[in-house]
């Protein structure tokens, strides 16, 4: 039996939390090989939802799960982490102003990061799911210590998994005959799905649907995709976030798919560490196309950028360098 991971889960008490331990304890992320010890963070007013979570855990059975701890302690839940989903934050509430938003979560990732600095397993990798994903990856990471800046990342899979989903919904077409969607920049509103090297069936997507349509209405969709969800079910995205998180790590840790056909191997996204890769400037942490192999995350390169797409990520990633500056100026990071 091969040694078990140990997953650190943060907001284990919440929605998210409750819709991806039972799938990380079956093996959906890691697959069926890897036995699984999980350690759950919450702050006490999370706890009772917690252990009830931990208690149908148990009721469960998995043969594939060895252990459940919890803790309100960050440098207890983190100590010997191999992998790290940040999902409990503070999000955004009705008339936060930025600075307010970004001190609230400053409270937040700058102790986690520390404790993953001090307490995690060397090969820890982090993956921030609550928002705002990009820059509290960015203050984690920065206070984290020695550990290197590519093991901090955020999540756009999310946005690049409905991306898919709504062109294929457009094309009439299923989800396996679409690849080369890339999600560029924040995961925020000003996200860039961009459809200029996707492909249909092996056809270029947007002669398929229309530039009209893939540079117009189609942007604005994936991008309030998730405004979306909240008017029709009451409630924000859950399942399908939770879904994209273990995809995202899943990915990361066993990599992405070899390429079939002769063709390009298929890509994904993941916000993760620039270093100044299609002018997005160098420590960010920004969504860009990828692939992973060995563990690691590594940019497509060589991929042509016009002027539409060129404005369009300059956008996103012009809100990326405020949010880094507004957290340094509150002395976050
Ligand atoms: P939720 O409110 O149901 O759960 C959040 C949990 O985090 C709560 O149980 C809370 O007690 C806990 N928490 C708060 N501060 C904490 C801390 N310092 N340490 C440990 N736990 C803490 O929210 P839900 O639906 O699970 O969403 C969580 C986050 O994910 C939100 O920020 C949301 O905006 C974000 N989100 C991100 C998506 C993405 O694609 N990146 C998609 C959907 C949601």
């Amino acid at each position: 039996r091969n040694t078990p991971t140990t997953i650190t889960l943060t907001g284990a008490g919440g929605q998210i939390g409750y819709a991806a331990l039972f799938r990380i304890a079956a093996g959906d992320m890691l697959g069926p090989d890897r036995p699984v010890r999980l350690r759950l963070l919450e702050i006490p007013q999370g706890m009772k939802s917690a252990e009830g979570a931990a208690m149908e855990l148990a009721d469960c059975a998995f043969p594939l799960l060895e252990g459940v701890e919890l803790s309100d302690d960050p440098n207890v839940a983190f100590d010997g982490a191999n992998v790290a989903l940040l999902v409990g934050s503070r999000p955004r509430g009705p008339g936060m102003e930025r600075g307010d938003l970004l001190a609230a979560n400053g409270a937040i990732f700058g102790p986690q990061g520390r404790a993953i600095g001090v307490h995690a397993a060397d090969d820890v990798r982090v993956a921030v799911v609550g928002n705002p994903a990009n820059t509290n990856a960015l203050i984690a990471q920065r206070n984290a210590g020695d550990v290197p800046a590519e093991r901090f990342t955020a999540l756009t899979r999310l946005d690049h998994n409905r991306a898919v989903g709504l062109l294929a919904a457009q094309a009439s077409r299923p989800v396996t005959a679409i690849e080369g969607i890339t999600i560029w920049g924040n995961h925020s509103a000003t996200q860039y799905p961009d459809l200029s090297h996707a492909t249909i069936d092996g056809a270029p997507a947007i002669d398929v649907v229309g530039a009209e349509w893939g540079r117009g209405p189609y942007i604005e969709r994936v991008a309030k995709r998730g405004a979306e969800i909240i008017e029709v079910r009451d409630g924000s995205s859950v399942a399908s976030a939770a879904n994209a998180a273990i995809e995202h790590v899943r990915d990361w840790v066993l990599g992405t798919p070899a390429a079939r056909d002769g063709g390009p191997a298929p890509w994904t996204s993941a916000a993760i560490h620039s270093r100044g890769e299609y002018g997005v400037p160098e420590g960010l942490i920004s969504s860009f196309p990828v692939r992973s192999a060995g563990g690691e995350w590594q940019i497509v390169e060589g991929l042509s950028v016009d002027e539409f797409s060129r404005g369009r990520i300059d956008a996103s990633v012009a809100e990326l360098v405020a949010e880094r500056e507004a957290v340094e100026e509150l002395g976050l990071v």
